[in-house]
């Protein structure tokens, strides 16, 4: 059975999800970054965690090759940080951004709710997809609200 490529966005969409920028530095000293949404927490023990890179991604190398990478949840109000770093064209999107260095001089965005520092663990087949789990080295957050992403816009969160 197949399913239409556009029901399986519409239904996989509807499901909810806070925004990262997966950042790294490639050996030509560049840092480097891509929105992502499919970011999980995958075990505890070991601490690790997930996201999904697009095989024909044309940064995909930098990404599914990288040792260590930095997860940075994107806070509240970060939605251009969200389009700068999805839609590189041309302009580099750290040239407008401001970053620091983290451990193992992964970037990290400035402003963002959160961030992991990585190492690579395992790089699975999935589809048209790379699974790419990494091993948490290091990790925190701020009291800040997250951006959220739901049926293709932005949005807040609101507790009930
Ligand atoms: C909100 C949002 C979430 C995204 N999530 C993912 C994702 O989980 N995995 C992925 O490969 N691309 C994701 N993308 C698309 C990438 O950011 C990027 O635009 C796409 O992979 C093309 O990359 P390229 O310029 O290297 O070819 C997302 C884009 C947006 C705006």
């Amino acid at each position: 059975m197949s399913i239409e490529p556009s029901d399986f966005r519409r239904v996989l969409g509807s499901f909810a999800s806070g925004v990262t920028v997966v950042t790294t530095v490639p050996a030509d000293g560049r840092p480097v970054g891509i929105t992502v949404s499919s970011f999980a927490s995958v075990s505890l023990t070991p601490a690790l965690v997930s996201y999904n890179l697009d095989i024909e991604a044309k940064r995909y190398h930098a990404f599914a090759d990288a040792e260590r990478y930095a997860i940075n949840i994107l806070a509240a109000g970060q939605d251009g940080i969200s389009n700068r770093f999805a839609r590189v064209n041309g302009v580099d999107p750290f040239d407008d951004t401001a970053w620091t260095q983290g451990p193992d001089g992964v970037p990290l965005l400035t402003g963002a709710l959160g961030w992991i520092a990585c190492q690579r663990w395992a790089c699975y087949p999935g589809g048209d997809h790379a699974i790419l789990v990494g091993r948490v080295q290091a990790l925190d957050c701020a009291a800040a609200a997250p951006l959220l992403y739901f049926r293709g816009r932005y949005g807040g969160f609101q507790a009930t």
